[in-house]
């Protein structure tokens, strides 16, 4: 498996679709580079998996085209896409023990026996599951699972991988173990990965790309870098990371917690007048929550830097670089 070629180009243009009268996806455009990590992040009802059903081609379009390394898939039966999937409830097949359901769809391309063996051999030590071949789910943890599912997604080197939400039904060490391992699958392997989360701090840590969708269509689409510094919309800029919103009306503007600082604004800076609510102490740094008129603000300050914590009830004045004031066009 380590000698796959990098993963595949996706090219998506114009796609609609609607189940009855209720249009779930609006004309999209999306571009994911070959071996690229690409994060679908939006809130439940947003699309996310009706994009990637009708990416692997369990559902149709009503229009638009979508184009794997330059190729329109629309011409492509389902079972020669080449494409890996991994769901949220692991569909394993019970009876089966692990190295069976890895093996599966090499069986099912009918490769020989010899290839199937050592296939399903190097799946399972990809993902560190050896020791376990001879299981059968029921008798594996909720994470030896799920690395079930990604190997057997993986094993029949896709160009592809489409993961739906793999780690919802994990606790959280295990979902940041896993991520880790996903992570490190996807340098070594080079494939091309379209993930769905709505958990910001998972597309955070795994993406080179998050695209933002907002009923059925793009709120944002850029590095993850990008949308937290320059949300596109209000919209994007509460869905990833805190955001305080000060303005009102058509002056809209917004500040996140680590650019709010205590204390009155100098030059080229803009200032909030609050009064403390709370002082959380989160170690490397505190939270101070405050109240500016009807509005809660939280600002967040390296611990380092704060002598004395500033008592509840006691008016303090905030301020932000202008540079670092996100605002948009009314
Ligand atoms: N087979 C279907 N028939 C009718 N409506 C559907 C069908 N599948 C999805 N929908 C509707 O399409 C919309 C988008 O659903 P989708 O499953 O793509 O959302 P999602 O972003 O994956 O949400 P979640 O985070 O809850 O999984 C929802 O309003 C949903 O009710
Ligand atoms: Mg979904």
């Amino acid at each position: 498996m380590a000698d796959t070629l990098l993963g595949k180009a996706v090219s998506i243009r114009a796609l609609w679709k609607s189940y009855g009268p209720q249009t779930v996806l609006h004309g999209l455009d999306l571009e994911v580079a070959a071996g690229e990590f690409c994060t679908l992040l939006g809130a439940s009802g947003s699309g996310k998996t009706t994009m990637l059903k009708v990416i692997a081609g369990f559902e149709e379009a009503d229009s638009g085209r979508i184009d794997i390394d330059g190729r329109d898939i629309a011409r492509v039966p389902v079972a020669k896409r080449n494409i890996g999937m991994v769901f949220q409830n692991y569909a394993l097949f019970p009876h089966m023990s692990v190295r069976k359901n890895i093996a599966f769809g090499l069986e099912m391309r009918g490769l020989s026996s010899a290839e199937i063996a050592k296939r399903t051999g190097e799946a399972m030590e990809l993902v560190e599951l050896t020791a376990f071949a001879d299981r059968v789910p029921g008798a594996l943890s909720g994470g030896q699972q799920q690395r079930v599912a990604l190997a057997r997604a993986l094993v029949i080197n896709p160009d592809i991988l489409l993961m739906d939400e793999p780690l919802g039904a994990l606790d959280k060490n295990l979902r940041q173990s896993i991520q880790l391992q996903i992570k490190a699958l996807h340098r070594e392997l080079g494939v091309t990965i379209i993930y769905v989360t709505h958990d910001q701090e998972e597309a955070l840590h795994l993406s080179d790309r998050i695209v933002v969708m907002d009923k059925g269509r793009i709120a944002q689409n850029g590095s993850p870098q990008e949308l937290y510094r320059r949300p596109a919309s209000p919209f994007v800029a509460g869905f990833l990371g805190e955001c305080n919103f000060l303005g009102s009306g058509s002056d809209l503007w917004a500040v996140r917690p680590e650019a709010l600082r205590p204390g009155p604004a100098g030059a080229g800076q803009r200032q909030v007048d609050a009064v403390v609510e709370s002082v959380i102490f989160l170690g490397s740094v505190t939270k101070i929550v405050a109240r500016a008129g009807e509005r809660q603000i939280t600002s967040v300050v390296g611990s380092g830097l704060i002598d004395r914590a500033p008592a509840a009830g006691s008016p303090l004045p905030f301020h932000a670089d202008e540079r670092d004031v996100l605002a948009w066009p009314a």
